[in-house]
């Protein structure tokens, strides 16, 4: 899979953690930045993962910021995103299943990192599910479109 990968100074770090972990099993990972852990704004990685997922120039996106929420709420903005901030792995099998998320959101100061790549793993390996979903996820782009 294609993952678009961003983060701020708060999640610097763990991006690194879990890029090499998504490397090591196979993914291709567009490191959208940050860089490095000099204080920046979240909403500008925020915007750019979200844009490749949408455009569909990645399969799915991880965002990190320190908490997973700011990240969240900034690539929900865009039409087309379902971007779940998440700390554990039921969560995370669930937000694929039901929500179809395609973006997970992580806090480096919520979540260490053995847990985070057992979440993103969980994530991946999760498919939607369809049916009753499907009709809320419709739903929920309706509500984009108004
Ligand atoms: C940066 O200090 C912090 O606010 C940011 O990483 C994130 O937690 C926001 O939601």
């Amino acid at each position: 899979m294609k993952i678009a990968m961003g983060a701020d100074h708060g999640g610097f770090s763990l991006k690194e953690i879990i890029k090499k972990h998504l490397v090591e099993a196979g993914h291709e990972v567009l490191d959208l930045g940050t860089h490095d852990t000099e204080s920046c704004n979240y909403p500008v990685y925020a915007e750019k993962v979200a844009y490749a997922v949408a455009d569909k120039d990645a399969d799915l996106g991880v965002l990190i910021c320190g908490t997973g929420i700011g990240m969240s709420i900034a690539a929900n903005k865009v039409k087309g995103i379902r971007a779940a901030a998440v700390s554990d792995c039921f969560t995370a099998q669930a937000t694929r299943e039901h929500n179809d998320s395609n973006i997970i959101c992580l806090g480096e100061r919520i979540v260490g990192p053995g847990l985070a790549m057992r979440i993103v793993d969980t994530w991946l390996e999760a498919s939607f599910q369809g049916g009753r979903h499907q009709t809320r996820v419709d739903m929920i782009c309706d509500l984009e479109n108004n």
